[in-house]
């Protein structure tokens, strides 16, 4: 029990750390009650970036922030930055990706709820607006898409783990974080022109920066259809305007079985081969897109 206790302090390694996921009282306009959840690092530096990091389906903040697998923590107390861990209101906690008011700028939804989470970093905890970057697994992967597609305006850079294009879960009802068979089967696929349209329409006449996009899948997947991996890259290679075809491809990168393939500087596509769902995320690799190592 003792030796457990001074663990839990710190105590045993000499050093005390006290900081810890906090929940905040956020302004937030939108008609989403989403939780947010912050954590400074205690030895967050001076205008300190900030990393979203958005969980699964039937996971938390607080159990996304303590799980060994998603290590944002321990980079954010290595180097100094902030994150901001949202939490759904949603039963079974998958996020809502399917509603015109989560695939819309200021629609209402989620997406607009998360939003005013990075405002709020950027604002009360003195972050830097020009390095705010969203990460995510699973539901959190397609969470990061629409949040790249809703609110290009905010976000520097993304990396996501086995996700799908933004967009490709839209409910034909209407309806609030419905789950999409035809998406998460593969079976929906659409041209390049047709998915960017896809991004485009979410926040119609915006014609500034867009975060750049890093984009891992397993080729095991069985949640997500391996196929949307694709269907990914063909919607961001239109978005920015560039070719399909990759300008560099690295093979057992970054690591074995790995196939990395960059689309000029603002899209990258990580392939598995073998990996399931979800795609373990690579600390080291998530944070040198974003550039904060
Ligand atoms: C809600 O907040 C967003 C982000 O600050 C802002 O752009 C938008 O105008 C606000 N909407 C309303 C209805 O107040
Ligand atoms: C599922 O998503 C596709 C687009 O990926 C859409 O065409 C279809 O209508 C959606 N299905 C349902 C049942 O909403
Ligand atoms: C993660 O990526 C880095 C390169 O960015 C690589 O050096 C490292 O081996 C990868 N981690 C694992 C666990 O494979």
């Amino acid at each position: 029990m003792k030796s457990t206790f001074l663990v839990s302090l710190g105590l045993l390694g000499g050093v005390v750390s006290g900081a810890s996921l906090t929940k905040v009282n956020y302004p937030n306009n939108a008609t989403s009650k989403v939780d947010m959840y912050i954590y400074v690092p205690d030895k967050v530096v001076d205008n300190p970036p900030l990393v979203v990091v958005i969980h699964s389906c039937q996971s938390t903040a607080q159990t996304y922030f303590q799980n060994s697998k998603i290590p944002w923590r321990s980079g954010s107390d290595k180097n100094g930055y902030i994150t901001v861990w949202p939490s759904s209101p949603h039963s079974g906690t998958c996020w809502d990706v399917s509603s015109k008011s989560s695939l819309s700028h200021n629609g209402g939804g989620d997406s607009q709820a998360i939003a005013n989470m990075v405002l709020y970093g950027v604002d009360h905890y003195k972050a830097d607006p020009k390095r705010v970057f969203v990460t995510g697994g699973s539901s959190g992967a397609m969470m990061s898409n629409v949040m790249a597609a809703t609110y290009p305006d905010l976000i520097s850079a993304v990396s996501l783990y086995s996700g799908v294009a933004a967009g490709c879960f839209v409910s034909s009802s209407g309806g609030v974080d419905q789950w999409n068979n035809s998406c998460s089967g593969g079976q929906s696929k659409a041209t390049p022109e047709a998915w960017g349209n896809v991004v485009r329409n979410m926040y119609p006449g915006y014609d500034g920066p867009r975060p750049k996009m890093q984009i891992w899948h397993g080729s095991a997947d069985g949640t997500l259809a391996p196929g949307n991996y694709q269907e990914e890259i063909k919607q961001w290679t239109n978005v920015f305007g560039v070719s399909q075809t990759p300008t560099d491809t690295r093979k057992n990168y970054p690591q074995n079985n790995y196939q990395t393939d960059d689309y000029g500087d603002h899209v990258q596509g990580i392939y598995a081969t073998g990996v399931g769902h979800s795609v373990p995320a690579n600390l080291t690799a998530s944070e040198e897109w974003f550039g904060l190592t």
